[in-house]
């Protein structure tokens, strides 16, 4: 397939699945998840923070390290790849659904989900807090009135960061959803993932063993790639704009 194809079963697709990765937030400035360790961080590995065992050891660092992130999340604002989500999402309307690992809230803020398709969060969203007793969820403060752990605001309980970490199960209708979502869809678009985490990972086989052409957009070759029917090898940004045909 070329990109002219490529361009032609996008816009001729009636439901498209998308499913987001790290790498569209990296032009935001927020480093992609296997790049994140810097400084202090980098004597960790993320399984030894965003784990279970790792929160029950220690809640504490585990709560100083989502605190940071989700100081750095607050300040970086969307890029032109969440933008040109949005714009398919328009386009597309009920027939655009998108599935994202990214915990920054970005393609919401963006306004993904909100342009008559539907936007699942399959790893949860670090602006937010879970309560560890009840469930209740609740976002967190801004970030310089934040002092980590927050308390339930329906019963007092310790929250947690409303995530799903290694080991844990992902929302059982978010994943239903996108299931069904990349079962019948036309197009699949996989963007920015290494492709190494199910069951997120294995949305794009499902979608391929249904029919539909797969396309990712990533710079590098990932685990995933060789079941690709194409690969634009660009940035999120450039790589969507070229294929909805909005190159400068
Ligand atoms: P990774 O950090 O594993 O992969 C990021 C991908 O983005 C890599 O394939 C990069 O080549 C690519 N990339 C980098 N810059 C890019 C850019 N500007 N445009 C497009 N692509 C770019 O992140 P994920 O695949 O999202 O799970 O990781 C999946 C999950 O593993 C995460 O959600 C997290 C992690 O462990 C949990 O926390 C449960």
């Amino acid at each position: 397939m070329k990109l002219a194809d490529a361009r032609a079963a996008l816009r001729e697709a009636r439901h498209v699945a998308v499913l987001t990765g790290a790498g569209v937030s990296a032009e935001s400035g927020i480093p992609t998840f296997r790049d994140a360790q810097t400084g202090h961080w980098a004597r960790f590995r993320p399984e030894d923070l965003a784990s279970p065992g790792a929160y029950f050891r220690d809640p504490a660092l585990v709560w100083e390290w989502y605190a940071g992130r989700y100081r750095d999340v607050t300040r970086a604002q969307p890029n032109g790849g969440h933008a040109l989500l949005t714009q398919l999402e328009r386009e597309k309307g009920d027939g655009f659904f998108l599935a994202t690992q990214n915990v920054d809230g970005l393609h919401t803020r963006a306004g993904s989900g909100a342009a008559g398709g539907q936007l699942v969060e399959l790893h949860g969203n670090l602006t937010t807090a879970r309560c560890e007793v009840c469930d209740w969820t609740a976002d967190l403060p801004a970030p310089d009135h934040f002092t980590p752990p927050p308390s339930c605001p329906d019963c007092g309980g310790r929250m947690r960061p409303n995530v799903v970490w290694f080991g844990e199960d992902l929302p059982e209708t978010a994943l239903a959803a996108a299931a069904t979502a990349f079962a019948g869809a036309d197009v699949a678009l996989i963007i920015g993932t290494s492709g190494v985490v199910y069951p997120a990972a294995g949305l794009a086989a499902e979608a391929l063993r249904r029919g539909a052409v797969a396309i990712e957009v990533n710079p590098v070759e990932t685990n995933i790639s060789w079941q690709m029917t194409f690969a634009v090898r660009d940035v999120a940004s450039r790589g969507l704009a070229a294929l909805l045909g909005q190159e400068p």
